[in-house]
């Protein structure tokens, strides 16, 4: 299969026309925007929905990450890229929203997808050019292709159409993601096969432009799963990560209780060969709200990717009247453990954030007795180094976000289940119990960063994490450690306020 660019397809009055019609629909959403749970160091569209984080990529001087975003609505809708970017991952300069639907291949969609920086210097952005089969809905499927627009400044884009037509019979075939190794550029991307198989496509370009098959690198072997949305494929270490996002996988004790779930596979490969797979699928996190992650290559050799945490099955409190739906993680650094597991932590900029610092040292807290750490507080981060084999309390804990009606979620560790918790059952608005595996040892450590509306945990730098929204009470929050049905000894706390990361 070879496919040519669609050299009809551009028409840069249509997309500035798009562009300006889409800043005007959310220019007046704006004013509804509420700001008790908004993100304050988080990336999110100044109001309106977002999902998968798209086109992560260092140009012009610049980390530039932009976003699927529906610009009219806090509902998912025909997608736009919106886009921010940054001179050190730390402050972040909101961009126009960058693509919108205007070729008849996105006409229902300008879908995920990734940038990178071409030999003549362009930014290049492929994304899936989505329509619905029956013009409508998905009743009927959708046809999806793979597109091209470049970039000469990062910010304004120019589209080149269609590059990767799709075989018409397939319901599903999006998300590339583009990477180069040696002479050769690599698209991979998920589709649904024939026999309704979750896959992974790659194909091949020397000029960026025409592109070939090359293989069907992988098949989800669990046959429920249909679809493999968002992979990403990238070297760490001496072997290689394969990430992917199964649809249809069955919920397992802890695992996979998401609508929608992210995870990955590591193995071997080399270019034009197949892929050895050498540890079975794992989670990447184990919160509510983490999906369709994707990483680049920092210049210092770095692998740094965002998830989107949303959820398209339950819908957060903040779509109903906050004007505002979805935000992207902190960025946050992959690496590969001895073990072959993907560990992932926020990236060490980010402590460019930290305020005022709160150093609490060592604590021990007698049975069901509890501290108050913080009151009316905003977004901060605390680090905290539990001595498990000391203490015999069944749960430590925090109630996060405590407001004067008592809601609070409820993070820890819990001694009984040997997990890292989030137990947002007590939350204003929203509920559900999510926890990752503690690994062994006498001493946990536990970095937590919260937000106006979301927790994010990492546990042992990285060897598992947990993310979820959690709307907190209203008006003045506490932060409260307790120690329950038991006493909790803490080698120490230290705890930091956090800057916003907007600079405009
Ligand atoms: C994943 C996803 C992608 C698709 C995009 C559409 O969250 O469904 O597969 O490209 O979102 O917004």
């Amino acid at each position: 299969m070879t496919n040519q660019p669609d050299s009809l397809a551009t028409d840069p009055q249509r997309l500035a026309t798009e562009l300006t019609r889409a800043e005007t629909g959310n220019a007046a959403l704006q004013a509804q925007v509420q700001q008790r749970w908004y993100p304050s160091f988080h990336i999110a569209a100044k109001a309106g929905w977002i999902n998968d984080p798209n086109g992560l990529s260092h140009f012009g001087g610049r980390y530039q990450v932009f976003f699927q975003h529906h610009p009219y609505s806090t509902a998912w809708g025909p997608m736009h890229w919106g886009h921010v970017s940054s001179e050190n991952m730390v402050t972040w300069r909101r961009e126009p929203i960058a693509l919108a639907p205007t070729l008849e291949a996105d006409r229902d969609g300008v879908f995920s997808g990734s940038a990178v920086t071409g030999d003549d210097g362009l930014l290049y952005a492929y994304y899936t050019g989505h329509r619905w089969s029956n013009g409508v809905n998905e009743d009927e499927g959708s046809d999806q292709v793979q597109c091209l627009a470049t970039s000469a400044d990062g910010v304004t884009f120019e589209k080149k159409g269609v590059v990767v037509e799709g075989p018409v019979e397939l319901p599903n075939f999006r998300d590339p993601k583009v990477f180069r190794e040696g002479e050769t550029w690599y698209m991979v991307f998920g589709a649904t096969s024939a026999e309704h198989r979750g896959q992974v496509w790659m194909y091949t370009s020397t000029d960026m432009l025409t592109w070939n098959f090359d293989c069907i690198l992988f098949e989800d072997p669990d046959p429920d799963v249909f679809m493999l949305e968002c992979p990403d494929f990238f070297k760490l270490g001496d072997h290689w990560v394969l990430i992917y996002c199964p649809m249809g996988v069955a919920k397992r004790g802890y695992e996979s209780r998401n609508g929608h779930n992210a995870g990955y596979v590591v193995g071997n490969w080399e270019p034009g060969g197949e892929f050895e797979q050498l540890t079975d699928y794992r989670l990447i996190d184990w919160g509510h709200n983490f999906y369709a992650p994707q990483t680049f290559e920092t210049a210092d050799g770095r692998r740094v990717g965002y998830g989107w945490m949303g959820s398209f099955t339950l819908p957060l409190a903040s779509q109903a009247e906050d004007g505002w739906a979805g935000q992207l993680t902190v960025p946050r650094e992959f690496t590969l453990g001895p073990d072959l597991s993907l560990r992932n932590a926020p990236i060490a900029e980010l402590e460019q954030l930290r305020g005022q610092e709160r150093v609490l040292g060592a604590l021990r807290l007698e049975p069901n007795e509890s501290k108050t750490l913080l009151s009316g507080v905003g977004a901060y981060e605390f680090e905290v180094v539990l001595n498990l084999a000391e203490s015999e309390a069944e749960r430590i804990g925090f109630k996060v976000g405590l407001g004067a009606d008592g809601s609070h979620a409820f993070i820890g560790h819990d001694d009984l289940s040997g997990r890292v918790f989030i137990d947002r059952r007590l939350t204003a608005c929203d509920g559900g119990y999510r926890a990752a595996p503690a690994p062994d040892g006498d001493l946990l450590k536990l970095r937590v960063l919260v937000d106006r509306g979301s927790i994010e945990v990492f546990v042992n730098d990285g060897a598992e994490s947990v993310t979820s929204f959690a709307f907190f009470g209203e008006g003045e929050r506490e932060l409260v450690l307790t120690a329950e049905s038991g006493c909790a000894v803490i080698e120490s706390i230290t705890l930091w306020g956090l800057d916003s990361i907007w600079e405009n």
